[in-house]
Parts: C-alpha cells; sequence; structure tokens
C-alpha cells in the first residue's frame, strides 16, 4: 500500500556521509566513539548515578568495547549516531550523546545523554545537547527531537530546559529503572522552534 506522506529524511542519507565532528564552542568536541574508549567508558559506568539513570555497567573492558561497536555500528544502520564528548586538547572522555530511536521517514529521534562525574556543573551537557541539536535540524534534517527523564532526575530536567526543550508531560510508569518503574517527564524540540537557551 504505498504511503501517503514522503521520508523527511531519506534512507541512506546519514550513511551516505562520515559521522562528523562538531564543536561545542571552545569547551569540548563530539566525536565518533573509537575502541580506545572502552577503559574510559567502563570507569564512567563505576558512577552510581550513570549507573542508576541508564540502567546498566561494564564488568569489564571487552563489554564496553562491544558497546562502542554497536554504538558505531549504529551509524550505519542510521538507528542511532552515538557520538563522545571530548576535551579538545587532551581528548580526554568527558560524557556520551547520541540520537536514538530514529525514524528516517518521519525525522524524529530521541536524545540521551551523561558526563563523568568530574566533567559535571560546568553546563557542558547543555551545550551538547544545544551543537547535537543544531546539526540534527540543520544539517541532518530532523524534524523533531524528544528528550526524556525520570521525575526523579532534576538535573537531566534543567539540561532539557536549558537546551530549549519544551516540556509535554508525563509519561505514566513508562521506565524500568532497577529500582522499580519511573514516571518519566517528556521533553521535546522542533526544528522550527527558537534555538534559545534560558540561564
Ligand atoms: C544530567 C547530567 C548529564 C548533567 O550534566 P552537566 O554537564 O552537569 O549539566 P549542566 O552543567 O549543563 O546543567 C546541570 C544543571 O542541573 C542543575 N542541578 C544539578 N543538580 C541538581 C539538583 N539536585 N536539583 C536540581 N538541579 C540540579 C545544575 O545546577 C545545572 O543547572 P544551572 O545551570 O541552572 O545551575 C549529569 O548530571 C549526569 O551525567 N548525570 C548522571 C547520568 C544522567 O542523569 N543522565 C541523563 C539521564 S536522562
Amino acid at each position: 500500500m504505498p504511503k501517503l506522506t514522503t521520508p523527511v529524511i531519506a534512507t541512506g542519507y546519514l550513511r551516505g556521509m562520515d559521522q562528523p565532528s562538531i564543536r561545542v564552542g571552545t569547551s569540548a568536541i563530539l566525536r565518533p566513539w573509537t575502541p580506545d574508549d572502552a577503559p574510559a567508558v567502563m570507569e564512567a559506568f563505576r558512577d552510581p548515578s550513570i549507573q542508576r539513570w541508564h540502567v546498566r555497567r561494564a564488568d569489564t573492558i571487552d563489554e564496553a568495547r562491544d558497546w562502542l561497536t554497536a554504538w558505531r555500528d549504529g551509524w550505519a544502520r542510521e538507528s542511532e549516531c552515538h557520538w563522545a564528548i571530548a576535551a579538545p586538547e587532551t581528548d580526554e572522555l568527558l560524557g556520551r550523546i547520541a540520537v536514538k530511536g530514529v525514524n528516517l521517514w518521519d525525522g524524529t529521534a530521541e536524545l540521551a545523554y551523561w558526563m563523568t562525574p568530574a566533567a559535571r556543573g560546568r553546563g557542558l551537557c547543555t551545550q551538547a545537547v544545544v551543537a547535537l541539536s543544531e546539526w540534527a535540524f540543520r544539517e541532518a534534517g530532523f524534524h523533531r527531537l524528544e528528550l526524556q527523564h525520570s521525575i526523579h532526575n532534576p538535573p537531566s530536567c534543567r539540561v532539557a530546559a536549558k537546551a530549549g526543550f519544551s516540556e509535554e508531560g508525563v509519561r505514566r510508569s513508562s521506565a524500568r529503572h532497577a529500582d522499580g518503574w519511573h514516571d518519566m517527564h517528556v521533553h521535546a524540540r522542533l526544528g522550527s522552534d527558537q534555538p534559545q537557551v534560558t540561564r
């Protein structure tokens, strides 16, 4: 049965280009993951709050390396796109940001992120969300980006608000964490929204 709409992003458009590196002002760069990031990712997942909100841990370097392979493969599948947030001078790992659940036909996806404990509290995650959103809307052609966090995670709510993602409501008991089901607060930004960052 023929569809009555056309794709927002053509199949093959993303995988037809190299995954870009994206500057985050002068303080960070978003770059594709490499297998050499495995020890730093394993270390990041020792952090209790990353374990809590991302609901997994890495027990071995090989497990972390397998994630990195899957994260890199997501670009070729055009299903999810993952970047390391790194320091421009030293390449130290500062965090991770991704667009997941990519729907090319409708041009929609969901943002996810974490920062290493040492990199938090400097506004870096917010800047990374703004930079990646600008790339997603202006270069990749997405229509809508969603962002969800547990109602018990105020820092993530603050990042979403500062990055211009409007509050859209609460999906009740929609995400299972190690301590049970959590209500998830939904934020979203449209490509047509003003790229306004609140402080
Ligand atoms: C959420 C997270 C990515 C934010 O990273 P960050 O680089 O510190 O974020 P920013 O500095 O851009 O902004 C954090 C904001 O949260 C605020 N904040 C921090 N702790 C808070 C708390 N307990 N209650 C309310 N606000 C809080 C900060 O004050 C800051 O807001 P401000 O600029 O108005 O002062 C980071 O805390 C993290 O990795 N947490 C663990 C994993 C996680 O929660 N991932 C997201 C899952 S949805």
